[in-house]
C-alpha cells in the first residue's frame, strides 16, 4: 500500500523502543513519508545501527540511548530530541519484553520487569513526552498485543502488562483529547521475522502452525502494522481516539479456534 508522498512532511516523530522488529518497521515508514524521527532504547549499538538505517530516507533522524524504566533517563531524551527536531507530532511507545513462563514458576521480579517495561515504560513515555507534544494534532500510538485481551498459557505477565497498556489508552485518550491530542493503540498479531515471534514460536514448526490458524492463513508483516500507525499519524485519522486497532488478520475473532479442521473432516468422512 502506498501514502501520498510527503504525508508526514514537516512532523517530528518520537519511538521508544524504536531500534528493532515492529517499531523499527513503524519508525522506518514514518521516516519513509517525510517525518523527522527519533529512536530511543537501551542498546547504544542497536541506536546507532537504527538511526543509519533511518537516515536512508533523507531526512533528520536522532537517536539516544535510554531505558524506559528510568523516568529521568526517558525525560532526558525527551529533552535531547526536543532540542534537536522541535516538538512532537507523533509518539510511539512500544518497548516490551516477553518470555513464556507459568505463573506459579515466576519470580516476582519476573513478572515485575515486564510490567515495568510495557505498563510504566509507557506511562513514562507518554507522561515525559506530554509537555513537549505539538498540539492540537499530535498523536500516540501505544503497541499493545493479543494478550491484553486474551489470555496464554505462560503470558500471565504479559496480559497484565499489556491490559494495563489498553486502559491508560482509552484513559489518557479521555483526558488529553481536548487538548487535540489523540491516543490509540495497535494490538499486531503474530509478525513475522520479530524478537516476539521467535519467542513465542521458537520452531519453524510452531511458526508454521500460527500462520495456518489464523484467518488469513498466514503472519503478517511490520511493514503491514507500520501502514496503520501511517493512518493514524495523519489528518486521516483526525477524529479516531482512544481506539485499539487490530492488526492481526482477524486472529482475535478466534482463528486459533476455528472449526476448520474439524469441518474437512467430516467432509473426508461424507466423501465430500
Ligand atoms: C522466567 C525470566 C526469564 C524467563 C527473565 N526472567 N527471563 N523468568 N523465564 N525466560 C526473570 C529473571 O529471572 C529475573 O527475575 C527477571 O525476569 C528480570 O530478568 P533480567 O534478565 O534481569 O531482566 P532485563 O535484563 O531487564 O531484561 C528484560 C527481559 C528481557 C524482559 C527479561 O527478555 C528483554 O530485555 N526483553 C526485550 C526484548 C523482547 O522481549 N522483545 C519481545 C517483545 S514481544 P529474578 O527473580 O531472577 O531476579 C511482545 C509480544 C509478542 O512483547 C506477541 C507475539 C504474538
Ligand atoms: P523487539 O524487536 O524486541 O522490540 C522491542 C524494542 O524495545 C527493541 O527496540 C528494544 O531495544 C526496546 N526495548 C526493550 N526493552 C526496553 C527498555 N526497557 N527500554 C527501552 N527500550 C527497550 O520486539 P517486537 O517483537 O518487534 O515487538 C515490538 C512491539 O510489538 C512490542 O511492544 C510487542 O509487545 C509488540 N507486539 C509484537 C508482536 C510480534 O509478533 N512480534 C505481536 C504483538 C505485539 P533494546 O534491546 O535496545 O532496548
Amino acid at each position: 500500500m502506498t501514502f501520498v508522498q510527503g504525508l508526514l512532511k514537516g512532523k517530528v516523530a518520537f519511538v521508544a523502543g524504536g531500534t528493532s522488529g515492529i517499531n523499527l518497521a513503524i519508525a522506518d515508514a514514518l521516516a519513509q513519508y517525510g517525518a523527522s524521527v527519533c529512536v530511543m532504547s537501551r542498546d547504544p549499538a542497536k541506536v546507532d545501527t537504527a538511526t543509519a538505517h533511518l537516515a536512508r530516507h533523507g531526512g533528520e533522524v536522532r537517536g539516544y540511548p535510554g531505558d524506559v524504566r528510568d523516568f529521568g533517563a526517558v525525560e532526558r531524551v525527551v529533552g535531547s530530541a526536543t532540542d534537536a527536531l522541535g516538538a512532537f507530532d507523533i509518539v510511539v511507545s512500544g518497548a516490551a519484553g516477553n518470555f513464556i513462563c507459568p505463573a506459579n514458576k515466576l519470580s516476582p521480579n519476573g513478572f515485575r520487569v515486564v510490567v515495568d517495561i510495557d505498563l510504566i515504560g509507557t506511562f513514562h513515555v507518554l507522561r515525559a513526552a506530554y509537555g513537549s507534544l505539538r498540539r492540537p494534532g499530535a498523536s500516540i500510538i501505544n503497541i499493545s498485543a493479543p494478550q491484553s485481551t486474551e489470555a496464554f498459557w505462560g503470558q500471565a505477565h504479559v496480559s497484565a502488562a499489556k491490559a494495563g497498556v489498553d486502559m491508560l489508552t482509552r484513559s489518557l485518550a479521555v483526558e488529553w483529547g481536548h487538548e487535540g491530542i489523540r491516543v490509540n493503540a495497535i494490538v499486531p498479531g503474530p509478525i513475522e521475522g520479530t524478537e516476539g515471534v521467535e519467542r513465542l514460536a521458537p520452531t519453524p514448526e510452531i511458526r508454521e502452525a500460527w500462520g495456518k490458524a489464523n484467518p488469513m492463513r498466514r503472519t503478517g508483516t511490520g511493514a503491514e502494522v507500520a501502514n496503520v500507525a501511517l493512518f493514524l499519524s495523519s489528518e486521516a485519522a483526525s477524529y479516531v481516539n482512544g481506539a485499539i486497532i487490530y492488526c492481526d488478520g482477524g486472529q482475535v475473532l478466534g482463528g486459533a479456534r476455528d472449526y476448520r479442521e474439524s469441518w474437512e473432516a467430516l467432509q473426508a468422512a461424507k466423501g465430500g
